[in-house]
Parts: structure tokens; C-alpha cells; sequence
């Protein structure tokens, strides 16, 4: 059993991710340092002209002290921000080096999911999947970023910073698991009504596993054998669930929706919304917009009978 991570910069499980928190504690220590020197000084003028109202009567001295004041003042800031400046710019050329031979990764935004493929030459050794990356332990994992509906942006916390999805425009985020686990992300970019829950999670696993995972998501759906199973696939092709979703080795090849071939495997559904389990995904293919209001998927209304049969069937698409 993998651990469990929920998203957080402080805790980084990866090479990018640590390069960034000396930065991120540099710039919280000293604009903190810097903010409490303002807000004390600010405070003790303030004091200290109530008690002596004579305090700021104009004198040569005076003005002499507020000018070496203001200058010691500015010259401290620039020094500081170029002290930042030098800081970030290294961090950023450390973290836009490109690797050798990553693992290349494909993930489009979408209102309000994440679309995944895995390229390869061989088309029929391409993989599809929604909402989850499975990466291997200790090896650079390029993702490519698009979108076709609007801008989204890519946060696996522990692992980088935010990478936006811009349509039109393909960007790129190198990310690196130095240990096993699974890491949630969360799209950063406000994209409409559903962007809080378009979440996914990025599961880590030791070479060896990866490869068996990505094996069995390159298999088309096993045909359901009991016919319980048998009658939900009816179900599913007959309904309007065909209309949007592609299985793998049946005629459903609609991109619309997440791709469902492998959809027991996964850890959640409704992007990262809900546990995938049997009783959460009949809630959801029955009314999921009381789940994500202004989801893109309509109520689905079944017959208690084909319910039954459609989640025996969703279960067997291990
Ligand atoms: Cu996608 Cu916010």
C-alpha cells in the first residue's frame, strides 16, 4: 500500500519541488523580517509624537537624520531585491534544465477534469486515462500541457510549481518522485463554476510497478462474462453514456468525457471529487450535477434494474 500525501509545498517528494522551498523560506523570512521593522518603526513615530507634540518640528539636525534615513533605507531595498532577483533567476535556471529521456506525458485541461495519454510510436501501445498520472520512482516525467476549453493550471505541490494550460499554446513541467507515494494536485487557475473540485492525483510507483500498470492500461476492456455485468454493458451502449465516454474494445470511442476503459482501477472519481466506490459512482451517474453543479454530464434517471447492471458492469473495468 502506497502512502497517501495530501498536497503541500512545505513537504517536497521530488527534485524540483525541494529546489524551490530554500527560496520559498528565504522570501517568507525576510518580507516577514521587513514587514514587522515597518509596522514597529511606523509605531513608535506615531507614539513618540503624541508624547512630545515638539518631536517633529523642522531642524537642520532633523533633517539631516530623515535624509540618512531614507537613503539607508532605499539602499537596503535594492540590495534586497537584487539579493531576490539573483536567488530567483538561479532557482528558475536550476529548474528549466531540461533532462535526458524522460518519460513524456500528455495532460489537457478540461472544465472540469484532466484528460491523460501516454505517447507512443506504436499507436496501439498509447495509453488514455483521466484524472490520474502514474509515474516511476526516480526518473524525470515531462508533462505536456494543453487545453481546449480555457486556461487551467497544473499543482502537483510536492513535486513543482503551478504550470498553466493555456489554450493554443503548449507548455512543459518537468516533475520527479524520489519516493513512492501518492500526491494530490489541484488545478490552480480559476476555469468557471467547478475549478475547487478538479483535482488529481499523481500516484508514484517503483519502476517495475509503473510498468505493470501501464501494461494493463495498454489492454482493452475485458468483455464482462456474468450476465448481470453482460446486460449493464447493454446499459452503457444503449443509453447516453455512449455519446460521451470511449471504452476500450467496444464500440464507445467518444473523446467527450473521460476515458472509462480502466475506470475500477482508479482512486477517485468526478476528478478527485469523490471515492471511487460502487455506492459514490451510482450517486454520481444518477445526478451528478447535485454533486458539481454546472458538470458538463447530465442526470441520468435509471430503472433501479439497469443501474445495477451498469455499476457490475463499471466494476469489471479493472
Ligand atoms: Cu481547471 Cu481551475
Amino acid at each position: 500500500m502506497i502512502a497517501q500525501f495530501p498536497q503541500h509545498v512545505l513537504e517536497p517528494a521530488g527534485r524540483e519541488a525541494a529546489r524551490h522551498l530554500p527560496l520559498w523560506w528565504f522570501m517568507i523570512i525576510v518580507s516577514t523580517t521587513v514587514y514587522v521593522i515597518v509596522i514597529a518603526t511606523l509605531l513608535y513615530a506615531t507614539l513618540r509624537r503624541r508624547q512630545e507634540p515638539a518631536a517633529d518640528e523642522a531642524t537642520p539636525e532633523r533633517h539631516r537624520r530623515a535624509a540618512r534615513g531614507i537613503i539607508g533605507a532605499t539602499a537596503v531595498t535594492v540590495v534586497l531585491l537584487l539579493v531576490f532577483l539573483v536567488f530567483d533567476f538561479t532557482t528558475h535556471r536550476a529548474l528549466a534544465a531540461m533532462p535526458v529521456a524522460p518519460l513524456e506525458v500528455h495532460v489537457s485541461g478540461r472544465q472540469w477534469w484532466w484528460h491523460i495519454e501516454y505517447p507512443d510510436t506504436v499507436p496501439q501501445r498509447r495509453v488514455t486515462t483521466a484524472n490520474e498520472i502514474h509515474i516511476p520512482v526516480g526518473r524525470p516525467v515531462l508533462l505536456k500541457l494543453t487545453s481546449p476549453d480555457v486556461i487551467h493550471s497544473f499543482w502537483a505541490p510536492n513535486l513543482n510549481g503551478k504550470k498553466d494550460l493555456v489554450p493554443g499554446h503548449e507548455n512543459a513541467l518537468v516533475i520527479q518522485a524520489d519516493r513512492p507515494g501518492k500526491f494530490r494536485a489541484q488545478c490552480a487557475e480559476f476555469c468557471g463554476h467547478q475549478h475547487a473540485k478538479m483535482a488529481l492525483w499523481v500516484v508514484a510507483e517503483p519502476p517495475a510497478e509503473f510498468e505493470a500498470w501501464l501494461d494493463a492500461q495498454r489492454r482493452p476492456a475485458t468483455p464482462p462474462t456474468d450476465s448481470l455485468a453482460r446486460l449493464g454493458q447493454q446499459v452503457f451502449l444503449t443509453r447516453t453514456c455512449v455519446m460521451c465516454h470511449a471504452i476500450g474494445g467496444t464500440p464507445a470511442g467518444s473523446r467527450f468525457g473521460p476515458d472509462l476503459t480502466h475506470l475500477a482501477s482508479r482512486l477517485t472519481i468526478a476528478a478527485g471529487t469523490l471515492p471511487n466506490t460502487p455506492g459514490h459512482l451510482a450517486g454520481w451517474i444518477t445526478d451528478p450535477q447535485r454533486i458539481k453543479p454546472g458538470v458538463r454530464m447530465p442526470p441520468n434517471p435509471l430503472p433501479p434494474g439497469e443501474l445495477q447492471a451498469l455499476l457490475a458492469y463499471l466494476e469489471t473495468l479493472r
